[in-house]
Formats: C-alpha cells, structure tokens, sequence
C-alpha cells in the first residue's frame, strides 16, 4: 500500500520519532497533520521537510487537555476533509522505583499516554466508520510486552494501551479500520531526557539503551514497510526486543534475566 495522499495525523511530531516520521512520510507523499504541545517545534519539523511543505499542517494539541481534543479533531478534519491514519506516537517516560513514585507522577504519565491518546482516538472513530477505513497507530513498547524495574508506571501505561486497542481492533475491523500495536525498542531520542522521575522532577539525561539504540530515521526506515501491511503488532528495535519472545515462552527466565540486568 503506498502512503501517497494519504492524510497521516501524527502526535508527537515535534521530536525524536515523530519527527522522524514527519520527514519518512512526507517523502513517501503523504499529506500531513502535526502535533504536539510546542507549535515552534512542530515548524522547525515543518521548515525541514523537503520540497513542497503545503501538504503539512500544524496543530498544536496537548494530550492530557482531553477538553481541547474535539476541537482540534474538527480541526483535523477541516485541513483536509479527511484523516486517513492517526499515529498515536506522543507520550512520555517514567524512572523510579514503584513504591517512591509518587500517585500523581503515576496520574500523570497515565493521562499523556493513555488517557489522552484513546481520547483522541474516540474522537476521530466516528469519522472514520463513516467513511468505512481507516487506520490508528499506537506507539507501545517493548515494554508494553513486559516489565522492568524503575518503569512499572511507564511499562503500566504501554500495557494499557495493548489491552485498550487489541479490542478494538476487534471491533472495528467490520468497519475496515485496522489497529497497529508498534513496540520499539532502543531508539535514539529524548525520551529518557524527558522522563518523569518519582517525584515529578525530570531526569535531564539520555539513558544508555537509547544512547546506544538505533536512530529514529533507522527506525522510521523499519516501520513504513510494516506499516503499509497494516499488520497487527510491529517490534523494531535491537536485541531488547528478543525479550519480547522469551516472556511469550519462558517468563520465568525473563524475570529472571531482568533482575540481574542493567536497566537504567
Ligand atoms: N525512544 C525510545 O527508545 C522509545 C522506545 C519505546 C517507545 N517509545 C515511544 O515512542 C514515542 C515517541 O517518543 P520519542 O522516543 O520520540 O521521545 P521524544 O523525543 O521525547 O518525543 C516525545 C513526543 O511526545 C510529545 N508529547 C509529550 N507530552 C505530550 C503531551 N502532553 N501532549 C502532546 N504531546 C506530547 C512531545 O512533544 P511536545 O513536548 O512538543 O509536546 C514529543 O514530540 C513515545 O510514545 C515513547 O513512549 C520510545
């Protein structure tokens, strides 16, 4: 399937795979929606996209204001009468011990990426059964597969959203729209940077699994493929994501690496 004139709604544009995404599709000839809470962000995205730039929209949107979100929908579907694919991708980390992050670190995280994010999605749902197609991606993890110390509420939020949109899935395949579960591993963004610590401060640093992870271009290159298949569920990343497959089979000797492992 190609992604030409395709209208593609990404959340989190304004950094790391967003971005990324915002420069792969563009290329690949799609017209597009960004977003994200910082509008000069988004046109710095705008201003770097090669070529012809009057197929790319900004829309600022924060994914825990929910009230703003049918608004910004209408908006969406006023740019170009339509929405084709919606890429759930903004979202936000989480480092801390489970016991010490405090309740409203944990609200929080939860209403950015998952609260927010099937907001969002129930606002262009109706839409997109009218017009019998569609297609939402959710940016999960690996993590969404499994969990690890210090991210019990990050591993938490991705879990929900597996939960939240495979029954979806299940409902909406009669209406020809199609979900698509992308876990990452590793990539080379500022996600640890902006990571919640367990008491709301934020780390400031890169962690040393995305310092060492893949780029997001290199990411971007692995997804759109994938994307295009529309399959169910996409793991991209290094080694981490054979983690995926030992706890399918063996969880206990999953638990068992993870303990021992470095994971900050
Ligand atoms: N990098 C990795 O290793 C990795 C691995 C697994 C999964 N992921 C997932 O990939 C997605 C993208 O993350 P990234 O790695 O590209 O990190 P990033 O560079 O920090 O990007 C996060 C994006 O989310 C947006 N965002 C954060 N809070 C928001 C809010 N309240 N409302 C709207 N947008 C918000 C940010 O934009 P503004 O600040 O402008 O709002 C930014 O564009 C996330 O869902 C993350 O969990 C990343």
């Amino acid at each position: 399937m190609s992604f030409k004139n395709q209208v593609i709604w990404i959340t989190g544009a304004s950094s790391g795979i967003g971005e990324a995404m915002a420069y792969a599709f563009h290329e690949a000839g799609a017209r597009l929606i960004l977003s994200s809470r910082r509008p000069e962000e988004l046109g710095r995205v705008r201003e770097q996209c090669k070529g012809d730039k009057s197929h790319i929209h900004i829309l600022p949107l924060d994914l825990t204001d929910i009230d703003s979100h049918a608004d910004v929908t209408e908006h969406a579907l006023e740019l170009y009468g339509q929405v084709d694919m919606l890429i759930n991708n903004g979202g936000i980390s989480q480092r801390g011990l489970a016991h010490e992050t405090q309740m409203e670190v944990i609200r929080n995280v939860m209403e950015i990426n998952f609260f927010g994010t099937i907001h969002l999605t129930r606002q262009l749902l109706p839409h997109m059964m009218e017009k019998k197609r569609g297609h939402i991606v959710v940016m999960s993890s690996v993590v969404g597969k499994f969990g690890t110390r210090l991210r019990s509420t990050y591993a938490a939020s991705k879990h929900a959203l597996h939960g939240w949109f495979d029954s979806l899935r299940q409902e909406v395949k009669v209406h020809n729209i199609d979900v698509s579960l992308v876990c990452p591993g590793f990539v080379k963004t500022n996600v640890t940077l902006n990571a919640l610590l367990a008491d709301g401060s934020i780390l400031g640093k890169m962690g040393s699994g995305q310092m060492h992870g893949m780029t997001p271009e290199q990411f971007t290159k692995k997804l759109l493929p994938r994307l295009a298949k529309r399959k169910n569920e996409i793991y991209i990343g290094g080694r981490e994501v054979v983690a995926v497959y030992i706890k399918r089979f063996f969880p206990r000797l999953l638990d068992w690496v993870l303990r021992r492992s470095k994971v900050t």
